[in-house]
């Protein structure tokens, strides 16, 4: 098993790009009664304690969530993802201010999904996945989660019952074999459920398997297909770091771009930390 606890990386610039647009689409989807399902094949713990152990010690959310915490200039279109973030403050009594806690994507889909949807989530470490199976206690069947394989797990429930919903797959790439994995995944996803919608993050490093993964994205379906990424600081010359990273959806909304068009820019502002700070969005929608 890789080392890999998102633990460390909660609430970081990755963190607010993903959840961001994960709140955009399920929000979307929550526009009509009809029921939907989401499903995360790598969903992590669910939800993190910002000053806990692992948090403090690599500092990563003092660079991301608590920069755009409390900024006046804030685009609208960030509201719906920080009312997320507070709403699961609240729960947890966590005060005011620059957020205590920080829900990971499986805490915000269940903030999110109705009493009729579903939620599917899968997760192999073994101490990540015993903290979300007990976070997740008296929930089924709206929210059930598993200690399996995520991309195994996805493809048995392809296509959900409700034939409406979305599947994230949000890998740490630690295994550079994920990278090939999410193009298998997608390809089979989209056989068994060709209207689905499908989201990828991925990271950019240093790394050809990253640097070309934009590229193999684009081929797994020629339409209909969003690439955005938010980059804070340029490749440095010790070829560490994350310096920025991705989001590929297939079948996205018609609304995603507008939002993207308005938040990139100004978390490259905000976020950003030295003139290699950047954004893309392209997009095939018709
Ligand atoms: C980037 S984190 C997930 C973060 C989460 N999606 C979120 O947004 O809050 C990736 C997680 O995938 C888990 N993982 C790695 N390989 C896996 C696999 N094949 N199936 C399920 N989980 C896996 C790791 O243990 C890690 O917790």
């Amino acid at each position: 098993m890789f080392s890999y606890r998102h633990a460390f990386h909660a609430g970081n610039h990755a963190d607010i790009l993903k959840h961001l647009v994960l709140v955009h689409l399920l929000d979307h989807f929550r526009q009509k009664e009809k029921a939907f399902w989401f499903i995360d094949t790598h969903a992590g713990a669910g939800g993190y304690d910002l000053r806990g152990e692992y948090a403090k010690k690599s500092g990563e959310s003092k660079s991301g969530i608590a920069l755009v915490w409390d900024r006046k200039d804030m685009p609208a279109v960030l509201a719906p993802w920080r009312d997320e973030v507070a709403k699961f403050n609240l729960g947890l009594g966590g005060g005011e201010g620059v957020p205590r806690y920080y829900p990971g994507s499986p805490r915000i889909a269940m903030q999110m999904l109705r009493n009729h949807d579903r939620v599917r989530l899968f997760e192999l470490h073994s101490s990540d996945s015993r903290e979300l199976l007990r976070s997740v206690e008296g929930e089924a069947p709206r929210v059930i989660a598993q200690a399996e394989d995520g991309f195994e797990g996805m493809t048995a429930l392809l296509p959900p019952a409700a034939r409406r919903g979305m599947v994230l797959m949000d890998p740490s790439y630690e295994d550079k074999a994920d990278y090939p994995r999410v193009i298998a995944a997608l390809r089979g996803g989209l056989e068994r459920f060709a209207t689905g919608t499908f989201m990828v993050w991925y990271p950019q490093v240093q790394r050809r398997e990253s640097q070309t993964f934009p590229d193999r994205l684009k081929r797994v379906q020629p339409k209909d297909w969003l690439h955005a990424t938010l980059t804070v600081k340029g490749a440095g010359s010790d070829g560490l770091g994350l310096n920025g990273s991705g989001i590929f959806i297939i079948n996205p909304p018609w609304t995603l771009p507008k939002m993207l068009a308005e938040a990139l820019p100004w978390l490259v502002k905000v976020l950003g930390q030295d003139r290699g700070a950047d954004f893309g969005l392209e997009n095939t929608l018709r």
